[in-house]
């Protein structure tokens, strides 16, 4: 079948998470962050390469730092490589793109998201591979209000929207033409890969994802990852 580069977001700063060490580093059930979301992807056949987007400041001491726990990662097939972030969420996915080798199937995963379920990756990877272009979502729970000034303006009706997760995935040629366009482009920057996708005119199928795989942004949802985990051992 069709093989996966995935390029690992994992050089934010984690303002909203807040802590000592940078988000990434933070570990869950002594196991930090890029850790797990690596190890999501280099357990799967079809996964050629992984390239781990850390801060700019701090390849080199990472890469050292972690050289062994890399090294065990890069094996069977599957290629480790860390390469350097960049300001903004998407310029930290545009290096990890640059480096994700000649797969036909580009996955983006934020490292933030370390409880992705390996039936929703295969279903994801499937998608992109039939279609072009797909990302897991979920459908949104609550009910949504436009709000300005501390008012709200209106309820939104819900039956149509989905709350993007990622992996999100395209045929690599497609991927790369969507980030290409990306600097012509003078709306406001997209905030996922999908939103590339789109705007180059390239349809985007919708996976449904499910609930663990949600993103890591607060201390309230490390430890709603936390005992998470504790529930899966016991
Ligand atoms: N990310 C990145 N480079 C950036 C910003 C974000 O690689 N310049 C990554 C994060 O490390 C994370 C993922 O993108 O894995 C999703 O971003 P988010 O959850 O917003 O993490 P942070 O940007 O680190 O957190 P915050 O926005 O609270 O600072
Ligand atoms: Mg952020």
């Amino acid at each position: 079948g069709p093989t996966v580069a995935v390029a690992l977001p994992a050089a934010g700063r984690g303002t909203r998470f807040g802590g000592e060490v940078r988000k990434a580093y933070a570990e869950l059930h002594g196991v930090p962050l890029w850790r797990r979301s690596l190890t999501l992807f280099t357990s799967l056949p079809q996964v050629v390469r992984v390239v781990l987007v850390v801060a700019a400041d701090d390849v080199t001491r990472f890469t050292t730092e972690n050289l062994a726990l890399l090294d065990a990662e890069n094996r069977d097939g599957v290629r480790v490589i860390v390469t350097a972030g960049g300001a903004e969420r998407v310029d930290s996915v545009a290096n990890g793109i640059a480096r994700c080798g000649d797969a036909d199937l580009i996955a983006v995963h934020d490292a933030a998201r370390p409880l992705a379920t390996r039936e929703d990756l295969e279903a994801v990877f499937a998608e992109a591979a039939a279609s072009g272009a797909a990302l897991l979502c979920t459908p949104i729970a609550s009910t949504v209000k436009r709000v300005r000034d501390g008012r709200v303006v209106e309820t939104v009706p819900r039956g149509d929207l989905w709350a993007a997760q990622t992996p999100q995935v395209a045929r690599a040629d497609l991927m790369r033409r969507a980030f290409a366009q990306r600097i012509d482009d003078d709306r406001p920057p997209a905030t996922d890969e999908a939103e590339l996708l789109e705007r180059a005119g390239i349809p985007v199928r919708v996976v449904r994802g499910s609930a663990r795989n949600f993103k890591i942004t607060t201390p309230d949802d490390y430890a709603l990852a936390d005992a998470l985990l504790r529930s899966d051992v016991g």
